[in-house]
């Protein structure tokens, strides 16, 4: 007798996909018969429902000092949200300051998370400093804490941004420690000038974020990290990538033998740069970066996605008010706090433009958003698989569910929805954590701070 069986089901396993039961006993799937036939002490039916791994964000802002203010979220709201929309774990950017200690970063970040997170994480440390204690503070977090990737901004000049001797150094640790560098890439250098260019020029509104960071620019920064990969030998993940000449320039270094493989995520999916040109500084919740590109760039995502190019789907979620925080750029764009929050929308978004539009298969979807993560941050199969030994995260999907997306309906604490209206299709009817029922049907029950740290 298991403690729950998720009963009838069509089931997306590793090896194939078939209809049967799941039985859990405590935290773990502890097996899997096709046709079914399991019996437990609580019977989930989910007969016409697909059943997926919990689906995995790789890329999440909760604590972010940013940009002269803080993202709104704290990790209860930003995780609840997540849990409703079928994301079990998240991988959170730890992203401190230039003279802030690493160590002290993550004991930061772990400590928030601790307190707050619904569902299990784990973090991306980002490297700002990089001098001798930071170094030797980076080995340690490897070594002592399962920190298994690093994050570096080639953007944000003067912020965040790394110099390319600190760049070559790092990617040599990195190499050593057997650790993922992602990266945000789009140049720095080239940004600020074309920024003041534009200013001076009196172009201060949202529409001109994206003329100041066109695609070559991003496409320039993934070459320069693909050209420091190739010569130390790192691996490096680019994330939230926009547009296909990005994801060219990785696919031609990956044909030159470098270790590269890239991230989508749900804004640049879905939404295109007409949004952010909407009037009234409407424009400002559209503000990310890389931007929003030209409708035509969705196509070659959704291309990358289905051929493999593209491995993952993450949300960036990064929530910043209209109301008191974008607001902050009204006489200059260069001042929106870059984000599009999308940690509760992200799959059903990827199932409604994506599997139902024809553009990749449910396999792709459970791959991109859940398995690919896993194995590629060290976390395969405890998560991002339904199989026997593997943590009881499981989504409980209703791909026939019809509705629209509403900021009314987020549990983040943004005061916008960048998605506000679109149609959807699919929802997470039950979303398992470990074994234990936490969300579904748009409402979340878990419990605070029931979320877990997965040392890597
Ligand atoms: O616009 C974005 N992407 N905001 C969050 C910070 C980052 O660059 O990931
Ligand atoms: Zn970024
Ligand atoms: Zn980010």
């Amino acid at each position: 007798m298991f403690d729950t069986v998720i009963a009838g089901g069509t089931i997306y396993s590793p090896e194939s996909i078939f209809v049967g039961d799941i039985g859990i006993s405590g935290e773990t799937i502890t097996e899997i018969k096709e046709g079914g036939g399991l019996e437990g002490e609580r019977v989930i039916d989910a007969t016409g429902k697909l059943v997926f791994p919990g689906f995995i964000d790789p890329h999440v802002h909760i604590h972010l000092p940013f940009m002269g203010t803080n993202a709104i979220d704290d990790h209860e709201s930003a995780t609840k949200a997540a849990l409703v929309g079928g994301t079990t774990t998240i991988i959170e950017m730890i992203c401190p300051g230039p003279d802030d200690e690493p160590a002290n970063a993550f004991a930061e970040w772990k400590g928030l998370a601790e307190e707050g997170c619904c569902c299990d994480y784990t973090f991306h440390l980002a490297v700002v400093r990089f001098d001798e204690i930071a170094k030797q503070q980076l080995r340690e977090l490897v070594a002592n804490e399962g920190v298994q990737s690093f994050k570096i901004f080639l953007a944000y000049k003067g912020a965040l941004d790394i110099s390319d001797e600190n760049l070559q150094e790092l990617m040599g640790v990195c190499k050593e420690l057997g650790v993922v560098l992602t990266a945000h890439c789009e140049n720095a250098e080239l940004i600020d000038a074309k920024q003041k260019q534009l200013v001076a020029e009196r172009k201060t509104g949202p529409e001109w974020h994206e003329p100041s960071r066109p695609r070559n620019v991003e496409a320039g920064g993934v070459a320069h990290l693909c050209e420091f990969a190739q010569r130390t030998g790192a691996s490096v993940y680019v994330v939230h990538t926009s547009c296909g000449e990005a994801v060219s320039r990785a696919m031609e270094a990956k044909e030159r033998g470098v270790d590269v493989t890239v991230e989508a995520v749900a804004p640049h999916l879905v939404l295109d740069k007409t949004y952010a040109e909407l009037p009234n500084f409407e424009g400002a919740k559209y503000v990310m970066s890389p931007p929003l590109r030209d409708k035509e760039e969705h196509d070659a995502l959704w291309i990358g996605l289905a051929n493999g190019n593209v491995s993952t789907v993450g949300t960036d979620h990064a929530p910043f008010n209209f109301n008191g925080q974008k607001d902050m750029g009204k006489d200059n764009f260069i001042l929106i706090p870059n984000g599009i929050p999308s940690i509760q929308e992200r799959v059903d978004l990827v199932h409604t433009y994506g599997v139902c539009e024809g553009k990749i298969d449910l396999q792709t979807m459970v791959d991109v958003c859940s398995t690919n993560v896993a194995k590629q941050f060290n976390m395969y199969p405890r998560k991002g698989a339904i199989a026997v030994g593997s943590d009881a995260d499981i989504v409980v999907y209703d791909p026939d569910y019809v509705g629209t997306f509403k900021h009314e309906d987020g549990l983040s604490k943004i005061d916008y929805s960048g998605f506000e209206g679109m149609e959807r299709k699919g929802r997470s009817d039950v979303v398992l954590l470990r074994g234990k029922v936490v969300a579904g049907q748009g409402k979340c029950v878990s419990e605070i701070g029931g979320g877990t740290y997965i040392s890597r």
